[in-house]
């Protein structure tokens, strides 16, 4: 079989199937998306469970099918809300008439149109039905309400119809799509919401905004390395998020699997101290945010070759420490960010630990985050954080990364103004 190229290498899509003919096609959508790397999670609507099995859409994503809104088990383990937003795009095909009336009218009487007016994410529709359907002024009315709301689509095309016409109506053939998706997920994924910080794009223009993301890889010879769980998800969320507010970004990255974020200047590392030295590099800033998980140890002496398994003896590592980034950021005096954040990521006592940490490391606010076990947070998609600063804590809900970068943002702009930093 040809090699397909991983355009959506760890993309996530979220696919609607409704009710119509066409739902055979979304089976080989799924397998189509899924070549090219993306992640594919289907939600079946009643009618569409008449045209194609869940078991199948299941097998074929490789993940479980969502078909009721009021399902215990789903709202235990993800809920409607999350489920809405933790794509990085919802996809709708086959997009019925009566799926495009409802979204178009703000209607939430069953799990897709809930997800629909749910989401913060772009929304692709592929619609497919009779042509007298298609053509009838309330489904044009829809659409054109539809586009106005920002929904995009993909189709449909002209040709014959199951129902034996002839005319526009026929869902795009799923490479169509996959094209459309490609082309979608090339631009900003998130909707903004009025008045918040991704719309204001003058919220912190011309201020520099130095971050850290992801875990460092300290080898131990050139084939092993130590490493963390960090995924780069919440780091990546806030560079996006600061450079949406108009600022200039600088995001050093350890290696992850996620996608660059778009409008930031990517500087990717391995080590903490290749690390440090890509953040000496980047600075000065207004703004310093550490939110990698940087090795606290690296391996003292690592072999510059691969060390060989012998009979003899297990070999013993001795651990050194790594520079502290966030202390030597903090501590700088020419170059001090005016702003300097850190995360503070535990398992236990996790206040204790980030007034600790405050206070240790010469910082202006502590992230506090718990990632014990369970928690999920640690590459995961949602997280609960509470703001440590000298004024005391404050709680955030549990809340998508997404959104807990677009309030930090929020957050540093206001503390940056209030510094009197110009
Ligand atoms: C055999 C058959 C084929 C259908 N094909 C379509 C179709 O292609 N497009 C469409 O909009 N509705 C079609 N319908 C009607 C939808 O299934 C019906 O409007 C249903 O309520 C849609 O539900 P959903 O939008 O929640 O999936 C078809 C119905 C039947 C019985």
């Amino acid at each position: 079989m040809a090699q397909v190229e991983q355009s959506l290498r760890g993309r996530k899509i979220l696919l609607i199937v409704g009710g119509g003919i066409a739902a055979y096609k979304a089976l080989d959508l799924v397998r189509r998306l899924r070549e090219r790397g993306a992640q594919v999670r289907a939600v079946l609507t009643p009618a569409g469970r008449e045209f194609v099995t869940p078991l199948s859409l299941a097998s074929l994503s490789g993940q479980p099918v969502h078909e009721s809104l009021f399902s215990l088990t789903d709202e235990t383990e993800m809920g409607h809300i999350e489920l809405s937003r933790s794509a990085d795009l919802v996809v709708v095909a086959p997009a019925t008439a009566d799926l495009m009336a409802k979204a178009a009218n703000g209607l939430a009487n069953d799990l897709a149109s809930t997800l629909l007016l749910a989401t913060d994410k772009k929304v692709l529709m592929a619609p497919a039905m009779n042509v007298r359907m298609w053509l009838h002024p309330a489904t044009l009315r829809n659409v054109a309400q539809l586009r106005a709301d920002g929904v995009l689509f993909a189709g449909p095309a002209d040709g014959e119809m199951a129902c034996g016409e002839f005319g526009p109506g026929r869902m795009s053939e799923p490479l169509e799509i996959v094209a459309a998706v490609e082309q979608a997920l090339a631009g900003e994924t998130r909707i903004p919401l009025p008045g918040d910080a991704a719309t204001n794009s003058s919220l912190l223009k011309g201020r520099r905004v130095v971050i850290t993301s992801g875990p460092t890889h300290e080898p131990i010879d050139p084939v092993r390395y130590i490493a963390n769980r960090s995924s780069g998800r919440q780091g990546h969320a806030i560079a996006l998020a600061a450079a949406r507010a108009g600022a200039h970004v600088t995001l050093i990255s350890g290696p992850v699997s996620i996608p660059d974020p778009a409008g930031v200047e990517m500087r990717k590392v391995e080590t903490a101290r290749d690390m440090l030295a890509a953040v000496d590099a980047a600075l000065p800033a207004d703004i310093f945010i550490g939110a990698a998980a940087v090795a606290d140890w690296r391996v003292e002496g690592a072999a510059d070759r691969k060390i060989k398994k012998t009979a003899a003896a297990s070999p013993s590592l001795t651990l050194t420490e790594n520079p502290d980034i966030l202390a030597h950021v903090a501590a700088g005096t020419a170059n001090r960010p005016s702003l300097v954040v850190g995360f503070a990521a535990e398992t236990d006592h996790l206040l204790d630990h980030a007034r600790a940490k405050l206070a240790r490391k010469g910082c202006d606010l502590i992230v506090a985050n718990d990632v014990g076990t369970g928690t999920g947070v640690m590459g995961g998609t949602s997280n609960t954080v509470h703001l440590v600063s000298r004024d005391g804590v404050e709680s955030w809900p549990l809340l998508d990364k997404d959104e807990v970068a677009r309030r930090l943002v929020e957050r540093c702009a206001m503390l940056l103004a209030g510094s009197g930093s110009t």
